[in-house]
């Protein structure tokens, strides 16, 4: 059965916690007293992570481009936790920096498979739990690059925009309660900006720094945001 939490206490599912903003997010909302359960394909910094945020917050190696992996993380965590609050799909890759002709058919691929199926994966193991109890907030990271193009990242927008698309296409169908947005987080200095600026990504927050600034956002979303383009405040 799912544990008691305080009702100020919220559980949120985020993917992609092993490093940059999930791994940051992950410990803001836990040090603000909400339970955090997450997600990421490397083993070893899920153990990590683990250790740093002991039960009632749980972390799981799941690949989200992996359907069957997904509902088996979402029906686990129903049964130990609950319905998620809110559901945070961070996970995503960056492509090789090349205009897209260059870009591998796997390439491709790849980033279809974790930056847009993966979101899929998710909404389809949580959000009929989410239906039945009436309420829940889902999150799809977008980008600047969900809003806009530049070169050579062709397969890391076309996914963003898909994002954006999926994101108010899922509003569409929801019923009153909940709620999908696409949140553009802004420019943040972690592994995923420094593959595609190098060096210069240290001239942007810390994602810890972020955090203090997203986490106090994402709690204050609810149903009334339902279908909106948003982006986390400087
Ligand atoms: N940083 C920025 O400035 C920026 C700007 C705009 C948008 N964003 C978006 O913000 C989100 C987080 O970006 P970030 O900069 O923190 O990226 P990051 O440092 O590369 O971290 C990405 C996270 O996603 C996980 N991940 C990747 N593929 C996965 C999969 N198949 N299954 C489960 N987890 C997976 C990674 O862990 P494993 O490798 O362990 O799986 C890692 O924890 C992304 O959606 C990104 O597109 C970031």
């Amino acid at each position: 059965m799912p544990e008691s939490r305080p009702t100020e206490s919220r559980l949120v599912v985020i993917t992609g916690v092993t490093r940059g903003l999930g791994r940051a997010l992950a410990s803001g909302f836990a040090a603000r007293g909400h339970v955090v359960i997450g997600c990421g394909r490397s083993h070893p910094h899920v153990c990590d992570l683990a250790a740093a945020l002991p039960e009632p917050h749980a972390f799981f190696a799941v690949d989200v481009a992996r359907d069957k992996a997904v509902d088996s993380f979402a029906e686990r965590i129903r049964m130990t936790h609950g319905t998620p609050d809110l559901l945070v799909n961070n996970a995503a890759l960056m492509n090789r920096q090349a205009p897209l002709w260059e870009i591998t058919a796997d390439e491709m691929r790849d980033m279809l498979d974790v930056n847009v199926a993966g979101v899929a994966n998710t909404i389809r193991s949580f959000t009929p739990w989410m239906m039945q109890r009436g309420s829940g907030v889902i999150v799809n990271m977008s980008s600047g690059w969900g809003r806009s193009t530049s070169p050579n990242v062709g397969p890391y927008c076309t996914t963003k925009w898909a994002v954006e698309g999926l994101s108010r296409a899922l509003a569409d169908d929801l019923p009153d309660g909940l709620a999908s947005v696409a949140l553009n987080p802004g420019i943040i200095d972690t592994e995923m900006l420094r593959s595609a600026w190098g060096d210069s990504a240290a001239s942007y927050p810390s994602p810890e720094e972020w955090a203090e600034r997203a986490v106090p956002f994402l709690l204050s979303l609810d149903a009334s945001s339902n279908g909106e383009a948003l982006t986390v405040p400087g």
